[in-house]
């Protein structure tokens, strides 16, 4: 860093100062069974976590988003809970957890946990408890519903995971409504009881210290209270996901699921410094209401559109263009750009198109979320029948819809299992391992790891990155461009999506530009005036200075 570049730092610092943590901060997905595994089983855990945490600092992100660590079944892998505020022994005791609270903020890492509202698992206490009678006073805590008049289930409902939505109980007479698998019925928010139930659970975590909480399938929460049946979408074709026959008009984001939302930030407003973030997929539109009116709803609905995003320079600059016009006044933006549910980037896109995507979600404005594994670009793996976990996969197989090939063990070491266990794995690794591990990247500048290290590390000390507008800059083709500002800091992004190189001419846009970084790694430091080159699928982070800033005598 040149002395002018750290006089400007200082002066815009205490600006970027007054944003909160979770705005400012990237955030870091850890599906726990498959992070590091401390105890031999194949399965991660919380004490294999807590011995990562140095890594996890080094990389420099900031908060750790946990995915479900609570007593479950694990028929969708504790995305069923059986108790909301038990840790599974597969994962630790409280103690455990209570230590990786500790160790995570000793090293300045917030923790964000996975609360799972919409439904419990069938073996939760609730749940046998409202199915034993129909006048069991946790009945109504649970959607239960006559049959059909004619006979059969109450609606065309289907479930996510294959099938229709609802199962008869033979006991009771009536059927139970499940979004997801018939071994997760969901829970009733309509009901007053169960809602305080639920509040309850907060509380208790985060009386424990948590930050926060990523809100599983929020916009599920509260269904039609007429039960009306869901229209057909037109759209869908043979050999698409089943459950897309149908437009979720009637079972999930209905108006007085807002209210829910705000019951939760209002008690998550209690404690100081904490977010609530959203699992929300719907279009842009419907997406930001759910900053709730006057910014009373979650803090952070989830941006999925990179993720579904065509990948080429038009689709992105337009969503880019869309979202920022979408945002209510004052709310703050984020982007995700993997998750344990979606297909890992480097597969989607192909390797060098990942260190674009890296580089993209790094330098747009608001809060980026990465998955493990990403960051050292790990690819989807290719699971054999007989090896397939993912209930989804079992029930609708063959559509390439199965979620294990994003969930297989994180690879840290070459030696043997990656250095994730000692035992048999419960997902197979990557056989590319010996290669793409943290330990052979951290070493080699030009890995994926010294990318994103070097991204994170930049963006954490530029607050034009961090904070800063984003102002977007015309192109055609494959290329895409914005600048991002901070007072008199400025630094231009240029991603060539294409495989022919481009140029942009940045003479309006300042002195001269200084490359901070490339996607290729070697151009660190370069000066460029009038046209900037960009070589095919290469992206640039270029400083924009004045001639006052680059100090050039020449
Ligand atoms: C969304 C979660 O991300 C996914 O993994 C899970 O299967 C469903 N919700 C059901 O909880």
């Amino acid at each position: 860093m040149t002395s002018e570049d750290s006089f400007q730092t200082q002066n815009i610092a205490s600006r970027a100062a007054s944003y909160l943590w979770w705005q400012r901060g990237v955030i870091y997905e850890v599906y726990p069974r498959s992070f590091m595994d401390s105890n031999g089983d194949g399965v991660g855990d919380l004490k294999g976590l807590i011995s990562r945490f140095d890594y996890l600092r080094w990389l420099g992100i900031d908060a750790v988003w946990l995915s479900p660590i609570y007593r479950s079944p694990m028929k969708d892998f504790g995305y069923d809970v059986a108790d909301y505020t038990a840790i599974h022994p597969l994962f630790g005791t409280m103690e455990d957890f209570d230590r990786l609270v500790r160790e995570a903020h000793a090293r300045d890492i917030k923790l964000i946990l996975d609360f799972v509202p919409n439904h419990t698992s069938d073996r939760h206490p609730w749940f046998i408890e409202s199915r034993s009678s129909r006048d069991n006073p946790k009945r109504g805590w649970y959607i239960w519903h006559d049959p059909a008049p004619g006979g059969g289930p109450p609606n065309n409902w289907l479930s996510n995971f294959g099938g229709g939505a609802w199962e008869y109980d033979p006991k009771t007479e009536q059927y139970y409504y499940h979004a997801f698998l018939r071994e997760q019925p969901d829970l009733n928010w309509r009901n007053p009881q169960l809602v305080e139930a639920m509040l309850n659970v907060l509380r208790f975590w985060l009386e424990r210290g948590v930050d926060g909480f990523r809100v599983d399938v929020l916009w599920h929460l509260i269904k039609d209270d007429q039960f009306r049946d869901n229209p057909p979408n037109p759209y869908w074709r043979e050999g698409a996901d089943p459950y897309q026959k149908l437009l979720e008009l009637h079972s999930t984001d209905q108006a007085e699921v807002h209210a829910v939302v705000t019951r939760m930030r209002h008690l998550v407003d209690q404690y100081q410094d904490r977010v609530l973030i959203g699992e929300i997929y719907l279009p842009v539109e419907r997406l930001v209401q759910y900053y709730g009116i006057d910014l009373s709803g979650v803090h952070v609905p989830f941006n999925f559109q990179l993720l579904l995003a065509k990948w080429n320079a038009r689709d992105i600059a337009r969503i880019i263009a869309e979202y920022e016009a979408a945002l209510p006044k004052g709310s703050w933006p984020n982007w995700v750009l993997g998750n344990h549910d979606r297909p890992r980037i480097a597969s989607r896109v192909g390797l060098t198109q990942a260190r674009l995507a890296a580089m993209l979600l790094l330098t747009l404005r608001g809060t980026p979320t990465l998955y493990y594994g990403d960051e050292i670009g790990m690819h989807d793996v290719e699971i054999q029948p007989a090896k397939v976990q993912d209930p989804f996969e079992k029930n609708v197989p063959g559509l390439g819809l199965g979620r294990d090939p994003q969930r297989t063990p994180m690879q840290w070491t070459a030696a043997k299992n990656a250095g994730f266990t000692e035992g048999e794995p419960w997902l197979p690794i990557a056989e590319d391992y010996p290669q793409i591990n943290v330990e052979t990247e951290r070493d080699d500048p030009f890995s994926m790891l010294s990318l994103y290290s070097q991204l994170i590390k930049v963006r954490s000390a530029e607050p034009a990155l961090e904070v800063g507008v984003l102002e977007p800059v015309e192109t055609t083709g494959d290329l895409l461009s914005y600048v991002r500002r901070d007072g008199e800091s400025a630094f231009l992004v240029a991603l060539n999506f294409g495989t022919k190189p481009e140029t942009l001419n940045i003479s309006g846009m300042g002195f001269e530009g200084r490359i901070t970084l490339s996607t290729w790694l070697n151009r660190s430091g370069d000066s460029v005036r009038g046209n900037l080159y960009i070589r095919p699928e290469e992206g640039l982070l270029v400083r924009l200075l004045t001639q006052t800033q680059s100090g050039d005598v020449r």
